[in-house]
């Protein structure tokens, strides 16, 4: 059965690609390489034995996009990662978010109305909760106004496969993803951030490396146990596996709705200085930190209520946050030996 991966060469999307083909599914990997590399392809094939296929090229180009299922008549299924992701780029260049995430999206579901593909899993994030008034974040739980370009491509694109699916033979599950970290435990794919990180985990495994002189916490002074801000990170690979499993879901006709949504975290809750301590735990590694301001834009805390997607996909996040910590010191390290 052939999963069409929209970005799969990027950080999640290479994980998935790799449960998939581990679970027989046929992948072919849609990506304009534009924050991702070739040579994950290999990289995945050291790992499961067979490189997915590939074609190269912007899903923004509506005509390149419509030839691309012309010619492969065969995808039963997407599974759409494709897309920008950095919070504060979005806020100097809303227009390229909107454009990139939104135009790409709309390709793909005149694609799948044109050609008769049913299933699609949205990446969506829970940045869509903004911050949240009751913790942990349900999949019921208020919208808010998103805080940034990028949050509002994933709040606008929820509504555009919604609306799209009610008049179409079109069904889609929506994956809420709280904060992945980690990598592969073979260290063979991981995350590639392109310049300096955003993110707190890439930032503290390139403090350890020495790429950067210390780690900023940004603020001590949340309504939380610690005074740091709270999240829920999950190990990519528990989340890769829910890609799968909502992949099965749809094609054995077992969804419920047209269009479901559910949670990807742990159910816990862990503050920046829990993972720094989590870090030097599992490494060994004292880690240089600094406190300072809040980022702006940060919310103080959330973490998901899981129990919708434990008992309707029968999917739990296992690794520890120690698991995870330890395994993208390992990817780090990893990197390192490359260059
Ligand atoms: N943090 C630091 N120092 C850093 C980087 C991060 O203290 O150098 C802190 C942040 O302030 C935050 C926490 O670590 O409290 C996590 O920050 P990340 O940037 O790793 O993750 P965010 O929760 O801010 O953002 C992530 C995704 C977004 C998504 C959002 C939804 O990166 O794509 O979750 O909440 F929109």
């Amino acid at each position: 059965m052939k999963i069409l991966v929209t970005g799969g060469t990027g950080y999640i999307g290479s994980h998935t690609v790799v449960e998939l083909q581990a679970k027989g599914f046929e992948v072919i990997i849609v990506d304009n390489l534009s924050n991702s590399s070739i040579e994950v392809l290999d990289n995945i094939a050291k790992i499961t034995g067979k490189k997915p296929l590939f074609e190269k090229f912007d899903l923004t180009d509506s005509e390149k996009t419509e030839d691309f299922f012309k010619l492969h008549n065969d995808i039963k299924a997407i599974i759409h990662f494709a897309a920008f992701k950095a919070v504060g780029e979005s806020v100097q260049l809303p227009l390229m978010y909107y454009r990139n995430n939104l135009v790409s999206l709309i390709n793909i579901l005149q694609g799948m109305i044109n050609n008769g593909i049913r299933d699609i899993v949205f990446s969506s994030s829970c940045t869509v909760y903004g911050q949240p008034e009751r913790l942990p974040a349900r999949e019921d739980t208020p919208i808010q106004k998103a805080n940034s370009p990028y949050g509002n491509t994933k709040q606008i694109a929820e509504e555009m496969i919604t609306e799209t699916i009610v008049n179409e033979n079109i069904r889609a599950i929506l994956l809420r993803y709280f904060n992945p970290i980690g990598a592969h435990h073979s260290a063979f794919i991981g995350e590639l951030p392109l310049g300096i990180p955003n993110n707190l985990m890439p930032y503290i495994t390139q403090t350890a490396i020495g790429k950067r002189d210390f780690l900023r916490v940004w603020g001590d002074d949340y309504q939380t146990p610690d005074g740091t801000a709270i999240r829920d990170y999950i190990h990519v690979v528990d989340l890769a596996r829910a890609h799968v499993i909502a992949v099965e879901r749809m094609v054995a006709e077992k969804g419920k709705n047209d269009v479901e949504v559910f949670n990807l975290g742990t159910g816990n809750g862990f503050s920046v200085m829990e993972v720094i301590r989590s870090f030097e735990r599992s490494t060994g590694i004292k880690l240089n930190f600094k406190i300072l301001g809040r980022r702006p834009g940060d919310i103080e805390q959330v973490w998901a209520d899981t129990r919708f997607a434990n008992s309707e996909l029968g999917w739990k996040a296992e690794k520890t946050l120690d698991e995870m910590t330890a395994s993208a010191w390992k990817w780090e390290k990893a990197l390192a030996v490359k260059k």
